[in-house]
C-alpha cells in the first residue's frame, strides 16, 4: 500500500517540551496523565521510571511532581507548592495564557466565558483561575448561551486551545448581539491549526485516511472528523495493532496524520504496517 504523510502531524511544541521535561526528571511522577497518549506514558514509565499520581493525597514530602501539559486547577498547584514536594511545571505555555487571561480579566470585573469541554482537564484548570467561580461559564455551542447569566455587562472570552476557530466565531457573534462589551482572546493553538489544515488537504487527495492518536484526545478526534468530511474511509487508531487490512482493499493511496500527542515511533510502526498491506 502506498502511504503519504500529512505535511504537518504529530507532536506539537507543548507535548515535545513536556516529554523532554519528564525525561530529564527520572524517578518523578506526573500529576494526572502528562499527555493524552497511553503508549508514550508507558514508555516514560518503563525507560525513565516516571510514575503517575491519580490524586494529590498520594504526593509525599520530597517527591518530584511534574504538572501535565493541560495544567491543573489553581488550588491544586497551590497545595502542591505548600507541601515540600518539588514542583516542575510542564503546563504548555499556550495553556498558561488563557489561565492568566481569566485571572486578570475576572479581577477587572469581567464575566468569563470559556468555549470548551467542561470536563476537559485544561478547561477545569483555566476555569479555576476565575475570581468568582459562579461567574465563569463554559459553553460548547452558541445555543448554550441562552442558559448563561452573566454577573457583569462586560464579558471576556477564551477558548480551549484545541477547539475549532469557526465555532468560536459563532459563539462570539452570538454574544456580541446581546452584550455591550465583549473582549475576545484567541487562545486557540496554532499547532492544532497546522495539523488540521494539513489533514484537510491530504484527506482530499487520498482514498483512505488513517488518523493516529489517543481516543480520548480532543485534537485527535477533531482531526478524524475533518478527514471524514473529505474522505469517508477515515479511521482513528491508537497504534498499529488496530489496523484492519480490509480497509485497504481496492485502494491505492493511504493518507496518514497523527494527533498532537502521538510520538513518532508509533507513527513509524503504523506506516510500516500499512506499507506491508496489499
Ligand atoms: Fe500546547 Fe498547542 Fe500542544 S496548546 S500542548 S502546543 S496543541
Amino acid at each position: 500500500m502506498k502511504v503519504k504523510l500529512a505535511s504537518n502531524y504529530g507532536f506539537c511544541f507543548g507535548v515535545k517540551r513536556a516529554i523532554k521535561i519528564a525525561e530529564e526528571y527520572k524517578n518523578s511522577s506526573t500529576m494526572g496523565p502528562l499527555i493524552h497518549n497511553q503508549d508514550e506514558i508507558n514508555r516514560l514509565q518503563n525507560d525513565f521510571n516516571v510514575g503517575l499520581y491519580k490524586d494529590l493525597k498520594e504526593v509525599k514530602d520530597d517527591d518530584t511532581v511534574i504538572i501535565r501539559t493541560h495544567g491543573i486547577p489553581k488550588n491544586d498547584l497551590k497545595n502542591l507548592k505548600a507541601q515540600n514536594a518539588k514542583v516542575i511545571n510542564a503546563t504548555c505555555p499556550f495553556v498558561t495564557t488563557p489561565q492568566q487571561i481569566v485571572k486578570k480579566m475576572s479581577k477587572e470585573e469581567y464575566s468569563i466565558l470559556i468555549f470548551g469541554d467542561s470536563d476537559h482537564p485544561e478547561v477545569k484548570g483555566v476555569q479555576s483561575y476565575g475570581e468568582d467561580q459562579e461567574d465563569v461559564h463554559i459553553v460548547l455551542e452558541p445555543s448554550d448561551l441562552e442558559k448563561v447569566n452573566f454577573k457583569y455587562n462586560k464579558i471576556a472570552t477564551v477558548a480551549q486551545t484545541t477547539k475549532k476557530k469557526e465555532k468560536y466565531l459563532e459563539i462570539v457573534n452570538t454574544l456580541i448581539l446581546k452584550n455591550k462589551e465583549v473582549r475576545v482572546f484567541n487562545t486557540i493553538c496554532d499547532a492544532t491549526f497546522e495539523n488540521q489544515d494539513a489533514a484537510r488537504e491530504l484527506s482530499n487527495e487520498v482514498d483512505v485516511m488513517v488518523v493516529i492518536g489517543g481516543k480520548n484526545s480532543s485534537n485527535t478526534k477533531q482531526l478524524h472528523s475533518i478527514c471524514k468530511e473529505n474522505c469517508q474511509d477515515s479511521y482513528l487508531i491508537e497504534n498499529e495493532k488496530e489496523i484492519d487490512k480490509e480497509w485497504f482493499k481496492n485502494k491505492t493511496l493511504c493518507g496518514i496524520t497523527a494527533g498532537a500527542s502521538t510520538p513518532d515511533w508509533i507513527i513509524q510502526q503504523v506506516v510500516n504496517t500499512i506499507e506491508a498491506c496489499h
